[in-house]
């Protein structure tokens, strides 16, 4: 059925979602600024600076300039990869690798659809650097999810059209780019919960149940 499976990075191949929070809730504390896992869950698949325009929906403070929001989402990507460089190929479960050993055995391709920067850096750390056939990441993109164009460019660079293509996420705005991108959608974590999605994942290797 499926030739390709296309996954999201964060909060699906691995935990840096939860990195990611951690990094925006020191800046935001800083910064005097509410801001909590449900709010978090809304900036999963945003891209850093969208993420940053939604945590500032309650900021109280002076007016801020372009200059100072870049200054500030540099700040937050410096606490985030110092978490980062922290991580190793333990951080990836069992489950995940033998997961992705099964399905390249049956002859899929696999891609990466993140929409983070730091995608190939956070691969490297888990060990992952050289797995992928193909990799689709806030490096290529200009419009972040739910803008199709991150997974569009991941089934292009496998050669693989995209109804011929799976793509599994964790992001509500991942879903919704997957599924006006025309391929069907797996959904784990916080995605599992939205009634849009092809099937659900309560473990990454169900998955298995749902290729062929
Ligand atoms: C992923 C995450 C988002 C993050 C975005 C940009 O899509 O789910 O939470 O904001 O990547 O990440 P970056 O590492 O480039 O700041
Ligand atoms: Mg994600």
């Amino acid at each position: 059925k499926y030739e390709g499976i296309i996954f999201d990075l964060d909060g699906v191949i691995c935990h840096t979602d939860y990195y990611h929070y951690l990094a925006w809730k020191e800046l935001a504390d800083k910064m005097g600024i509410y801001f909590d896992e449900e709010i978090n869950n809304r900036l999963r698949g945003i891209s850093r600076m969208e993420s940053f325009e939604i945590i500032l929906e309650r900021y109280q403070g002076e007016a801020l300039s372009y200059e100072d929001k870049v200054k500030y989402t540099e700040e937050k990507n410096e606490i985030y990869k110092k978490l980062l460089y922290k991580m190793t190929p333990n951080d990836v479960s069992s489950d995940v690798v033998e997961t992705l050993h099964a399905l390249r055995n049956l002859g899929l391709k696999l891609a990466i659809g993140s929409s983070s920067k730091n995608t190939k850096l956070i691969l490297k750390q888990i060990g992952l650097e050289n797995f992928f056939d193909a990799i689709s990441d806030g490096n290529n993109i200009t419009k972040s999810k739910p803008d199709p164009e991150v997974f569009q460019k991941a089934a292009e660079y496998l050669g693989i059209l995209p109804e011929h293509c799976l793509v599994v996420e964790d992001a509500v705005s991942g879903v919704e780019a997957a599924l006006s991108g025309n391929m069907d959608c797996a959904g784990i974590g916080e995605a599992a919960k939205s009634s849009r999605i092809t099937y659900r994942l309560s473990k990454f290797s169900d998955l298995m149940d749902f290729i062929q």
